[in-house]
């Protein structure tokens, strides 16, 4: 297995809201969208990184049920960059190993984003190395009522629904929770991302701006998470499972 810089053994799933691009780009007097874009050349970065230290899973908050109310230029902007991403991208992506699946609900994006959607998942369906699972007009509470929704048509009756029969409808369905859920941008909010998910994450949050965060900045989330004690509800020193206060 992988070990990060520390020796520790990396986590198998990091989620990561990328937060701070517009504050980037307007510390340089440049449209959102410019700090957008400097925010798909820092994921690409951290992609490679995540793949070199052993990572499974990333997963990635890149456009929100709630962006839509952002000004039209800068909606279209991310929708253009989706498309253009995969363009320009998805060949060094596969190349790499990597997976790609896009999270969220498909019915409100176009025709043309849907078809580089596909593009990149049936691109790249035959790698895993690295799972990256992009969310994008994704909402953690959608999750959830669509969850709901495929397991009430499924014909499941009230006793049935467990949580664990709830997690395979989920958007994640083919990935462990994640162990560490990062947050760039100085905010301290889940911002309505994987809200089912992150129940027992480790929560790790940095002032740094998303188009500055670097391996360094990975590395220094990594070692953070290494010296957290993840009880999941258990006493110290109990057998797993043993009840607990
Ligand atoms: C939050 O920063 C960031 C977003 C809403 C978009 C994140 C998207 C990317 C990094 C590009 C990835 C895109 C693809 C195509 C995979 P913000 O705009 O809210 O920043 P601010 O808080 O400084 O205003």
């Amino acid at each position: 297995m992988s070990k990060t810089p520390s020796g520790a053994v990396p986590p198998a799933h990091v989620a990561i809201v990328m937060d701070g691009n517009g504050r980037w780009a307007n510390k340089r007097f440049l449209p959102r969208v410019a700090g957008h874009k400097q925010g798909v050349d820092a994921l690409v970065r951290i992609v490679q990184v995540c793949a070199d230290r052993g990572i499974r899973h990333l997963t990635v908050f890149a456009f929100s049920s709630e962006n839509w109310r952002r000004p039209e230029e800068e909606v279209s902007g991310l929708m253009s960059l989706m498309m253009s991403t995969v363009a320009k991208h998805l060949g060094r992506l596969e190349a790499q190993g990597v997976r790609i699946r896009i999270i969220g609900d498909r019915a409100m994006v176009s025709d043309k984003v849907r078809a580089a959607w596909d593009e990149a998942e049936q691109g790249t369906a035959h790698n895993s190395r690295l799972n990256l699972n992009v969310a994008f007009n994704y909402g953690g509470r959608w999750d959830i009522v669509q969850a709901c929704q495929q397991a009430l048509a499924d014909g499941l009756r009230p006793e049935e629904l467990t949580e664990e029969r709830l997690s395979g409808y989920m958007a994640l369905r083919h990935a462990p929770d994640p162990d560490l859920f990062i947050r760039t941008g100085g905010e301290y909010r889940i911002s309505n991302f994987l809200l089912w998910q992150v129940a027992y994450s480790e929560l790790y949050f940095t002032d740094c701006l998303w188009p500055d965060f670097d391996e360094a900045q990975l590395d220094a989330a990594l070692a953070d998470f290494a010296r957290r004690d993840r009880r999941f509800g258990l006493v110290k020193g109990n057998p797993a499972g043993a009840p607990s206060a």
